[in-house]
């Protein structure tokens, strides 16, 4: 571990951040770069000379490793060279109307490509959110919306964030911003919760935008698309994809399998505008040969009848998971119907021991601890995905639950020294004690 730089003095919230990133580095749980030198199989990883079970991959579909979409990627390449190097605000390669089309297949919207998520946040919320309008943002936006939104903040709109998965005081919230905005207010939020895995509201949601006429959503998918709703459209546009006064932006680098971003809408003028005026849009590079490429070939299988296989066995594996953990006692933050499960265990010294115990045991999983999550909710992510087999998955919950429990009745053992603490004040028989 090294000392926290000296630039980060007076900044009490950065200085933890380094410290807490510090030691995870420091402890090979974060930051780690695969001993898989010649192959990956999309189900294992190889750290500090052990084969891991891998249950972070965010591929749920598992077509990171489909060979139609190496192909679709190598085939690109043969033909295009590694990079069409040109902003496509000018000109752009074939494939970049193909797959436009292909995703205005899959979502029935109109579209727009972007290199990334981030990207195409940061294109399109400042663009978005004018002058005499308001925001309202969930308090777990992913961090690339709350990126983008400080160009907006920037640009003196208020920005009010609303406490998660609070539909009372939203609706407070709502109803007071709306009274006190000219124009229009836009309402921010994820889709799926890229840490916890709940879904934002969406039939809520669905009821405010006909309540008031003047509210409009801007939602981050980037991990409900591929994986459910007709051709893997998401929760999003399943639940909104008709209202005009919505836009989607879903990512590419998750169940998709490939990389890239997304904007989609039903309303055409809105996409129109962000694709003539979205600054990083216009004024950066284009999605690369091979990801077009590799693009084209999953949005085929998902415009196929073998994507609705696909969807219906991770449902199925996801409910089976829920199940799983309920049965083992494992406590999870939501049993939304998602790919992402969240043990939450309240501490980043805990949330490290298992993260560790479970590497032991050959799973890899995610700690969260600040900032991904706010200080006391860390906690263990893992995925769900095709990738993995159902039966090495319960494995992994069944040590999960293992070190889940040891650590708890750790947590005790703090407590009763914390009563014996404060025993010495108030003396009582250590009969007495829980
Ligand atoms: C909810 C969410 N939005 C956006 C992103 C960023 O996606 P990209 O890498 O395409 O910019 C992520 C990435 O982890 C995410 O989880």
């Amino acid at each position: 571990m090294s000392g926290v730089p000296a630039v980060l003095n007076g900044d009490r919230l950065l200085r933890r951040f380094y410290t807490l990133a510090d030691a995870a580095r420091g402890r090979g749980l974060s930051r780690r770069v695969l001993e898989d030198l010649e192959f990956h199989d999309g189900c294992t990883i190889t750290l500090d000379g052990a084969k891991l079970l891998n249950l972070t991959s965010c591929s749920y579909l598992g077509l990171n490793t489909d060979e139609r979409l190496k192909e679709g990627a190598i085939d690109a390449v043969q033909r295009f060279g590694t990079c069409y190097s040109s902003s496509p605000a000018y000109s752009a390669l074939p494939m970049y109307r193909e797959l436009t089309e292909a995703f205005e297949d899959i979502t029935g919207s109109s579209v727009l490509l972007a290199p990334t998520t981030t990207l195409a946040h940061l294109a399109a919320l400042p663009l978005l959110a004018r002058p005499r309008d308001a925001v309202v943002v969930d308090a777990h936006a992913h961090a690339s919306v709350q990126t983008a939104l400080e160009h907006v903040r920037s640009a003196g709109i208020p920005v009010h964030t609303a406490p998660h998965g609070d539909t009372v005081k939203l609706r407070e919230m709502v109803d007071r911003v709306v009274a006190e905005t000219r124009n229009r207010v836009w309402y921010v939020a994820d889709g799926v919760y890229s840490m916890q895995g709940d879904l934002a509201p969406l039939a809520f949601l669905n009821e405010i935008l006909d309540e008031y006429p003047s509210l409009h959503a801007y939602i981050d998918d980037a991990h409900g698309f591929s994986w459910t709703g007709r051709h893997g459209r998401g929760p999003a546009l399943e639940a909104l994809g008709t209202h005009d006064r919505v836009v989607v932006a879903f990512g590419l680098a998750k169940s998709f399998g490939t990389t890239g971003g997304v904007i989609a809408s039903a309303n055409r003028e809105l996409v129109d505008l962000i694709e003539l005026c979205g600054g990083p849009l216009s004024f950066g590079g284009p999605v690369p040969p091979a990801v077009l490429g590799a693009s084209m070939a999953s949005a085929q299988i998902h415009l196929s009848d073998e994507h609705h296989e696909l969807s219906r066995e991770l449902i199925a594996r996801i409910l089976a998971v829920n199940e799983e953990c309920r049965h083992l006692g494992i406590p999870l933050a939501s049993e939304d119907l998602a790919p992402i499960r969240f043990v939450p265990v309240g501490s980043t010294e805990r949330m490290f021991t298992i993260v560790e115990a479970m590497k032991r045991d050959g799973f890899y999983v995610n700690g969260a601890m600040f900032p991904i999550v706010p200080q006391g909710h860390e906690g263990v992510r893992f995925t769900v995905g095709l990738n993995v087999e159902q039966i090495d998955m319960f494995t992994m919950l069944e040590r999960l639950a293992v070190h889940v429990r040891a650590t708890s009745e750790s947590d005790v053992v703090i407590d009763l020294t914390e009563s014996a603490r404060l025993e010495k004040h108030q003396p009582r028989k250590p009969s007495a004690l829980p």
